[in-house]
């Protein structure tokens, strides 16, 4: 058997591992065995991907075999390190960043290819020239998808790690310089198909356009929108990916391409309409800039809010028999999910039926909270999403807001000139008692003032959440 059919059949197996990894991520109870399928598929690409190329090396087989290990060592060396060091409220910013290695990735294999796979004019009729004239096409979108991505990734991570700024940047007629950057990589496609050996010119240009447009679409994003945003690159970066399994003949680059493609697309619809904007609003930027309270000057407070004490927040525990947590970036910030697990698990064990209320956008990536109670050993089954959980709240004593603003304000609902208005919001003012933990009255990521915390059955309990959290448990 030779290696080339070993190694296909090898990466029809990693395949299907992908395929059912990701099955395993959508659900928590699944998610540590998704992750396992996924690094195994994974390890067995990867070996078969160096056999592969050992077996069709041109060079002695151990140069080829010191290149790949010495970047192979490389990586894994700079990735093991990046693992380690990253906070959890910096993941969307790593995430970007690594996207942008993969659109990088794809401009330069669709040079390689272009370079190394020499192509005389792919409008020079027949089969053969049918062939070349889809590898030129193969090689000028996957150049185009990489380019923008790997633009676009590096202004979201600027973006996302306070490097730029993250206010929007509005040129004017914006969309029309977009649209004139796509005009112009349409014709540049029909020059590089028509201009036989001196394709590299259209191509180069092309390059220089999409990642000027890559730059430009995400710069006109204002931050609130950057975790779409960084979901959507990855969907582009999936489908660079592909266009590079295209350009190399690689089958198993181009069904993990459209995975990792068709699952960022998806995760940004869901998103979308978790925070009720339709995808294209997003990508055409412009949100944020000055609509909320705050960017107009407006005055943030809206009438007298009460404040309470973690004493009396403990008291009030004590007391009830059904407690609801809705945890939101705030919690993130202050790393509060351990004392809050450990306060949740004390109030179970007295008897109280305590849950989580999770709203689908809440934190600032998808499945932020989850994440995070998870990491402190949450029991899946108390963390309920908002449709579980929202009719529930009429019957609740307590709800624990701990750093959750906009995923709970009402003006979503009351209010149709707010920026989050029709945003769907866990509805937990229907609650006996509700008690928010935050630092200050600042608002929250929208940058809209929350009428929930003057309402009458609201407490602020102000401070680092974690700081409070440990006073009520000290006090329990
Ligand atoms: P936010 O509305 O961002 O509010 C977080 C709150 O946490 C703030 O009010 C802040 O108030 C408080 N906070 C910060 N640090 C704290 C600390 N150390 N201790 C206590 N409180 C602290 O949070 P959310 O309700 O989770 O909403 C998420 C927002 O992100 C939504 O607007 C959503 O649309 C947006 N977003 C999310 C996603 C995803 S995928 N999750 C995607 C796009 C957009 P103080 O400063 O006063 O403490």
């Amino acid at each position: 058997m030779s290696v080339e059919s070993v190694v296909q059949a090898v990466y029809l197996v990693a395949a299907v591992l992908f395929v059912l990894s990701l099955a395993g991520l959508s659900k928590q109870e699944t998610a540590r065995r998704g992750v396992l399928l996924g690094m195994t598929g994974m390890a067995l690409a990867l070996v078969a991907t160096v056999a592969l190329a050992l077996d069709r090396s041109e060079r002695p087989v151990g140069v080829t075999a010191a290149l790949i290990l010495f970047v192979l060592l490389v990586g894994a060396a700079v990735g093991t390190w990046r693992a380690r060091t990253v906070e959890m409220t910096q993941m969307p910013e790593l995430i970007a960043l690594l996207h942008s290695f993969v659109g990088a990735a794809a401009v330069l294999v669709g040079f390689g290819s272009y370079l190394t796979d020499p192509v005389s004019s792919g409008a020079s009729g027949g089969a053969d020239g049918a062939g070349e004239t889809i590898h030129l096409v193969e090689v000028f979108l996957g150049v185009l998808i990489g380019a923008v991505t790997f633009t676009g990734s590096v202004v979201a991570f600027g973006k996302l790690s306070a490097r730029l700024r993250s206010s929007p940047l509005l040129l004017p007629g914006r969309n029309w310089l977009n649209l004139a950057a796509l005009v112009a990589c349409g014709g540049l496609l029909w020059w590089f198909l028509t201009a036989g050996e001196s394709g590299l010119v259209p191509l180069l240009l092309m390059t220089l356009v999409a990642l000027a447009l890559g730059w430009h679409l995400v710069a006109a994003i204002g931050g609130g929108d950057m975790p779409v945003v960084v979901s959507m690159l990855n969907s582009y970066s999936g489908w660079a990916a592909a266009a590079a399994g295209f350009m190399l003949g690689n089958d198993l680059l181009i069904i993990t391409g459209a995975l990792v493609g068709s699952s960022g697309a998806i995760l940004s619809y869901l998103m979308c309409r978790a925070m009720n904007r339709s995808f294209v609003s997003v990508i055409l930027g412009g949100f944020g800039a000055g609509t909320s309270a705050v960017a107009q000057g407006l005055p943030a407070e809206q009438g007298t809010y009460r404040e309470t004490t973690a004493l009396e927040v403990a008291d009030r525990l004590t007391a009830a028999r059904s407690v609801i947590v809705v945890p939101g970036y705030g919690m993130a910030v202050a790393k509060a999910q351990y004392p809050v697990a450990d306060l949740v698990s004390r109030l179970t064990a007295r008897g109280t039926t305590v849950r989580f209320g999770i709203h689908p956008v809440a934190g600032r990536l998808p499945g932020h909270m989850n994440v995070l109670l998870a990491e402190a050993k949450v029991p899946y089954d108390q963390v309920l999403g908002m449709d579980e959980i929202n009719d529930d709240f009429g019957e609740t004593d307590v709800v624990l807001v701990i750093g959750a603003n906009d995923t709970v304000n009402p003006a979503a609902q009351d209010d149709p000139a707010s920026p989050i208005a029709g945003m769907p919001v866990l509805e937990v003012w229907q609650a006996r008692e509700v008690v928010v933990f935050k630092r200050s009255m600042a608002t929250g990521y929208a940058g809209v003032q929350n009428p929930l915390f003057f309402r009458e059955n609201t407490a602020m309990l102000f401070g680092d959440a974690k700081d409070q959290v440990e006073l009520i448990v000290q006090a329990l």
